[in-house]
């Protein structure tokens, strides 16, 4: 970690000695919290700066990147796969990332990997762009940002709370005053969805007789004499310590009566991230519900909306983003409900479905993770999603930590299968991407499928 802080300091140091830069990021919450982090950074250091948004970093965007010709370009939660092409353009560059590395280490590369520290759950890319922040000047206060972009790529999933360096970012914010640290039922929209439907979307773990049944929701309530509303519908920062211990207590009861894994009971409850400074009832209050607001904007071209949320615009961009949430969560819906109504594809060692145009390219990774709870998908082996995408076929793969510990490494499965196809790749262990020339799906799961098999062994 004193290796990766020394790192910092030295992109920090050079990043000063230009006047001006363009940040380059990725369209996701981590992306678009990472980007924030930088732009804060670069204001208060009197330079200049423009941004700008990317599905993915391909020889096109680079080629763009090089036209703007700014003096310096910051890369945050991407380029770390691409270090060769940004090489060969022969700019000033510093690459912020926290993707598995592909090739020789670029000088200004600042990546949890490089230092031995796990970049798919103890350091995100907004995470990483902190550290350098943090190096640039007093920034203490872009804590906050850099939860919810770890919170945003579920960097807390497998253990119900931050480890490693999310925790000492975490502890930063709580030292601002911006963070808060509860525990608490990790459902989705603690602040802002009535308690019945919070546990109607419970998908994981899917819990028969609550999950996607409304009426069932309504009536585990009733059972409990926990009223749905009383000015106006109850969230559940509404309810009294009681009334959350029964409710999580019946949950409990429930998963345990259909034989759900007690670990998948355990994560029902776990940390929650509130963000101190926002008004009670907003999404921004809450970690998770502010990624998931994010993730409405930048992956529907919105991505300047959801930068001057970041940058602390509260009234026009938040009364946009809103708007974009709601069709965020309907094409959600509508992608998960294709998912069931189709089913997967069993192969040897994966399952996989191609949504065609059904579902969105930049949102085929979210409906791919969420797919793992919906029944018949199998928690064994990993899912991959394909979509239209306007450059070829978009793929998403998501695992388990089960299969990590299996041998499994999606980012490398992924980039190796797609190369062989003329395709591109790369990402996490347990959630990667690539993109790949259409009509080559066939040939390019074949690949997949016996490579999945050989990490397997
Ligand atoms: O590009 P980026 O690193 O920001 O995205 C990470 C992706 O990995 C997110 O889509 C996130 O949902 C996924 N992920 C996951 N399960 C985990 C950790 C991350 O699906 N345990
Ligand atoms: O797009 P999706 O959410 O499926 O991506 C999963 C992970 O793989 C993300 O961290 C993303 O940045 C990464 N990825 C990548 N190269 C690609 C596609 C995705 O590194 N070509
Ligand atoms: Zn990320």
């Amino acid at each position: 970690m004193n290796q990766m802080l020394k790192k910092a300091a030295e992109c920090a140091e050079t990043i000063k000695k230009y006047g001006e830069a363009v940040v380059v990021s990725h369209i996701d919450a981590d992306g678009l919290t990472a980007a924030g982090i930088m732009c804060m950074a670069l204001e208060r250091e009197g330079i200049d700066y423009t941004t700008k948004f990317l599905k993915k970093l391909d020889a096109t965007a680079l080629n763009e990147i090089a036209d703007i010709g700014r003096e310096l370009v910051i890369f945050t939660d991407l380029g770390a796969t691409m270090q060769e092409e940004i090489d060969a353009l022969n700019l000033n560059v510093i690459i912020s990332d926290h993707h598995q590395p592909v090739g020789a280490t670029l000088e200004h590369h600042l990546n949890p990997h490089l230092f031995g520290i796990n970049g798919t759950n103890e350091l995100s890319g907004s995470g990483t762009t902190y550290l350098l922040a943090k190096e640039l000047g007093p920034n203490i206060d872009l804590a906050g940002l850099a939860v919810v972009g770890a919170v945003g790529d579920m960097q807390d999933a497998k253990t119900g709370r931050l480890i490693g360096m999310n925790r000492h970012i975490m502890q930063d914010g709580v030292d601002a005053g911006i963070i808060s640290v509860e525990t608490d039922i990790r459902l989705f929209g603690r602040q802002t969805r009535p308690v019945y439907k919070l546990l109607e979307y419970c998908s994981d773990p899917y819990i028969p007789g609550v999950t996607a049944n409304e009426a069932g929701c309504i009536e585990f309530l009733r059972e409990l004499d926990i009223p749905l509303k009383d000015f106006g519908w109850r969230h559940w920062i509404h309810l009294d310590r009681d009334e959350k211990q029964r409710i999580v207590s019946k949950l409990m009861r429930l998963c345990m009566e259909s034989g759900i894994q007690p670990y998948k009971v355990e994560r029902i409850v776990g940390e929650v991230y509130t963000l101190q400074r926002e008004q009670e009832g907003t999404e921004l209050r809450d970690a998770s519900e502010y990624s998931t607001l994010l993730n409405a904007t930048a992956r529907y071209g919105h991505a300047d909306i959801g930068l001057n949320i970041c940058l602390g615009g509260r009234e026009n961009s938040y009364a946009l983003a809103r708007d974009l949430l709601l069709q965020h969560r309907r094409n959600l819906l509508d992608g998960l409900h294709f998912v069931k109504e189709t089913g997967v594809t069993t192969m040897k060692h994966l399952q996989y479905f191609h949504a065609g145009d059904n579902i969105q390219d930049t949102i085929i990774g979210i409906v791919a993770g969420m797919s793992a709870s919906i029944e018949g998908v199998n928690r064994r082996m990993p899912i991959i999603a394909l979509a239209d995408a306007e450059d070829g076929i978009k793929i998403s793969a998501r695992g388990t930590h089960d299969l990590i510990q299996l041998g499994l490494n999606l980012a490398v499965a992924l980039r190796e299968s797609a190369e062989q196809v003329g395709g591109t790749g790369g990402g996490h262990d347990i959630a990667a991407g690539a993109t790949i020339p259409k009509g080559e799906e066939k040939r390019f799961l074949a690949i997949l499928d016996t490579k999945i098999g050989m990490q397997l062994k």
